[in-house]
């Protein structure tokens, strides 16, 4: 059985059910999400390998070979047809045209599930799906339940990484005009104990981590590497559970009463679904997503039980971030573009400044070390990497704007985070492409000798189409100093 035959067999069947990485029924074989790729804006379905399998990830390797894609569908299991789609301006515009929140890359967030792989939805700020013309999802105080799995180590503060039930105009509408699951460390309205990532609700105005405003000290810190995360609704009643979906069971960490501040009891859930934004479209959260439901009633903690044991037994696992040329911590590398015209240019540093220059084995020793980068750990994630600057050491490539610069380490997450990259196999066939740890749509990409991290497409001028796929494509060779 599937999560979704257990929330039936419990007598409170999902209402919407989405997954980039599995079939969430038994006997569900029909499209799990949509991918569009940068070369001709050409679109492929990707399906379970088998009725109620794991997502068919060798399609979407070999349609988005040499280009890049982006998730533009998450359809909806349940057959109601409340697919998740790039959500639209609200109270906040998102970074796309038109004020549309981003896709997410197809390939930022690859697992394996009993050994088989596929690929979770890397939401980076800017990121964000919605449905506001949802059929089946409860509206006012009706009972509802949701679980989500998570990656329990990508959060951050912003508001507001949710999953669940929201306003039907993309717009703060008022207290009790949502329920959403909320994963992060945002302290703008309510924590639990520790220093977070926490998960809470987000009922509009408000993240809660129990029935009073502000801390709760019940609600746990929790960052397991897969994430179980519940929230659950009903008349005067609401709970929060979580446990690691990797082993062992869920945990509850609020069970009880609605909020007391007004507006929250009773609820006037309105019904829409969000992933990735707040209920506003406020767009500045980052999580990632792998699959997740909404039910009609009030799910049993029995029957969630039995979920958590199913979820479990897919065996969600890590796997490899990098692909193609090998980076050796230690050493020092030099990176040459190959985009015909500039092939005798390297990634170089003039301050802060992050260009390319022509570097030969007779030029300067100074420039020489401008040009060679010490490979580290990735300060953000241990899986990728950071580039230590060989005359500047403490200072690394990070990008702030999506403009790559060289700064000093400041020590913040936010530093770490913009500091790391995970190299691929080069997109044109030739070397490696850089790619950003937290922004996957993006790569180390020269516009006029200067660096950028770039999305194939995107709205700024350094994300033209024309050479994307060569200025992204690095010759790694051992570093000139
Ligand atoms: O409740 C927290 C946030 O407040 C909501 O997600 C958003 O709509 C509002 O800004
Ligand atoms: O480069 C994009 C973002 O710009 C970085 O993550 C952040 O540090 C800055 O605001
Ligand atoms: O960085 C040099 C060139 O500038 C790139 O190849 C091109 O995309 C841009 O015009």
């Amino acid at each position: 059985a599937g999560p979704c035959d257990i929330y039936s067999s419990g007598g409170t069947p999902c209402v919407a059910a989405h997954s980039t990485t599995r079939a969430l029924y038994s006997a569900f074989s029909g499209a799990l999400y949509q991918v569009i790729r940068a070369s001709d804006s050409a679109t492929t379905t990707i399906a379970p390998l088998s009725a109620g399998g794991v997502a068919n990830a060798a399609a979407q390797d070999s349609f988005c070979a040499g280009t890049t894609c982006l998730i533009s569908i998450i359809y909806d299991q349940s057959g109601r047809g409340n697919h998740l789609t790039q959500a639209p301006p609200g109270g906040f515009d998102g970074p796309d045209v038109n004020g549309y929140d981003n896709l997410a890359s197809a390939t930022g967030a690859p697992v394996t599930l009993n050994g088989q792989k596929a690929y979770g939805v890397f939401i980076s700020p800017g990121t964000g799906y919605r449905n506001n013309a949802v059929s089946g999802t409860a509206t006012g105080d009706a009972a509802e339940g949701m679980y989500a799995i998570l990656d329990g180590t990508h959060y951050n503060g912003a508001c507001c990484f949710d999953y669940g039930n929201a306003e039907t105009s993309s717009h703060d509408t008022g207290n009790g005009h949502m329920e959403a699951i909320y994963f992060g460390d945002s302290t703008a309205w309510g924590s639990g104990s520790g220093s977070g990532p926490w998960v809470m609700a987000d009922l509009e105005n408000g993240l809660f981590s129990g029935s009073g405003s502000g801390l709760n000290s019940a609600d746990p810190s929790v960052s397991y590497r897969f994430l179980t995360t519940i929230i659950k609704g009903e008349p005067n009643q609401w709970a929060i559970r979580g446990g690691n979906a990797a082993s062992g069971s869920l945990s509850t960490y609020y069970s009880g009463i609605r909020p007391t501040a007004s507006g929250y009891n009773p609820m006037s859930k309105e019904g829409a679904i969000i992933l990735g934004i707040g209920g506003d479209n406020s767009n500045g959260a980052q999580g990632t997503f792998y699959e997740g439901v909404m039910t009609s009633g009030y799910p049993s903690d029995a029957t969630e039980n039995s979920v958590q044991a199913n979820i479990v037994a897919a065996k969600y696992a890590t796997t490899s971030l990098t692909s193609g040329t090998a980076f050796t911590v230690g050493s020092h590398v030099s990176l040459r573009a190959t985009t015909s015209g500039y092939t005798t240019r390297y990634i170089a540093h003039t301050g802060a400044t992050v260009n390319t220059q022509v570097v030969t084995s007779s030029s300067t020793t100074a420039l020489k070390q401008q040009a060679s980068w010490t490979v580290v750990t990735g300060l953000g994630n241990s899986a990728c990497f950071s580039f230590e600057s060989v005359d500047t050491p403490g200072s690394y490539l990070r990008h702030y704007n999506f403009v790559l610069v060289l700064n000093a380490d400041d020590g913040t997450k936010q530093f770490f985070e913009d500091a790391t990259f995970c190299p691929q196999a080069g997109l044109s066939g030739t070397g490696s492409s850089i790619r950003s740890w937290s922004y996957p749509t993006r790569y180390f990409r020269h516009y006029t000798n200067l660096l950028y991290v770039a999305s194939d497409g995107g709205v700024d001028t350094f994300d033209a189409t024309a050479s994307f796929i060569d200025d992204v494509s690095w010759a790694v060779s051992t570093g000139f100093a």
